[in-house]
């Protein structure tokens, strides 16, 4: 077994990420999904979104995704994909776009408003990094009387950044999620600072990640070799210190076992012996928060 950096973890993982059976994911998306789908009440942001999972979990939702790895970005849309790499706030560090995904040239803001509602938020559209000219592969739907986009599956929705310095102007989001992110990043301060900052007040922000105390190590397979992902173990309680002091508002934590639902993931995986194995100890770890 091999130790990768995330940066390099991912971008090897990328082309099989979405097949590979995950049990935490599963798990993940039976106790969060009914409820966010609920809670959501204008912009998704979704911070280290990878392929967009949640984006498509949200279906409906105006769903925006950032994470540095051009790789699980591009699994996104497949074939015809092509990235608009943020320039605002971006550190550019881990952030690495093939050439032959060019921005496409910039066209009028009108098309973005009126397909993607961007415009009911005014300029949110540009300061989100969202291509006008891309707005328009937007699947179209019509809505309680009124033309919506499902902008999970547009190009334009995707962009490459940072977690720590997103190409989002301040409190874009309604509600700001991170999902298995945190702990490739040393700072949970730093983090919740900068998801604090793009989410508006009143907004949310859930966090969620392999639980600290699980013991779980990450792996996953590329070829004939195991490859373990370096990565930070940060306490839950650390996490909710930090989230203090940049005063976010505490409103649930989870804390959660794998139960039978995820059995037939385990199957998936050929490792239903791990299902045993772990009955009885945390896998999960969750926080929502509400930005006073
Ligand atoms: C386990 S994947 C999770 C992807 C997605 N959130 C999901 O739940 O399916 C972790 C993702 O975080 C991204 N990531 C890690 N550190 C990041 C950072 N500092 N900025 C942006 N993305 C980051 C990785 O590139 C990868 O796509």
């Amino acid at each position: 077994m091999t130790q990768l950096a995330a940066a390099e973890a991912y971008r090897l993982w990328a082309p099989e990420y979405d097949a590979t059976p995950n049990p935490l994911l599963a798990l993940e998306e039976r106790l969060l999904r009914d409820e966010l789908r609920r809670a959501v009440r204008g912009l998704v942001l979704d911070v280290g979104c990878g392929t967009g999972r949640w984006g498509r979990l949200l279906e409906g939702c105006r769903y925006f995704g950032v994470d540095r790895c051009a790789e699980m970005l591009r699994g996104n849309s497949g074939a015809g994909f092509s990235l608009r790499r943020a320039s605002a706030r971006q550190s550019g560090s881990g952030t690495e776009i093939p050439s032959r995904l060019k921005p496409a040239p910039l066209e009028s803001s009108s098309d973005l408003e009126a397909c993607s509602g961007m415009g009911q938020d005014a300029g949110v559209g540009h300061a989100l990094g969202c291509h006008p000219s891309e707005a328009r592969t937007s699947r179209r739907v019509k809505r309680g009387g009124r033309h919506e986009c499902l902008p999970h599956f547009a190009p334009s929705h995707f962009v490459a950044g940072n977690a720590l310095a997103l190409p989002v102007r301040d409190g874009a989001a309604a509600l700001t999620i991170s999902s298995f992110v945190l702990a490739y990043i040393d700072s949970p301060e730093a983090a919740l600072a900068e998801w604090a900052r793009v989410t508006r007040r009143g907004g949310m922000i859930v966090v969620s990640d392999m639980h600290p105390d699980a013991g779980w190590s990450r792996t996953f397979r590329s070829g004939d070799e195991v490859h373990e992902i370096e990565h930070h173990r940060h306490a839950a309680g650390a996490v909710l210190e930090a989230a203090a002091r940049v005063g976010l508002r505490l409103e649930r934590e989870i804390t959660a076992g794998f139960g039978e639902e995820e059995r037939p993931v385990f199957r998936a995986a050929g490792r239903e012996d791990l299902l045993e194995r772990a009955r009885g100890t945390p896998a999960l770890w969750a926080a929502f928060w509400i930005r006073p």
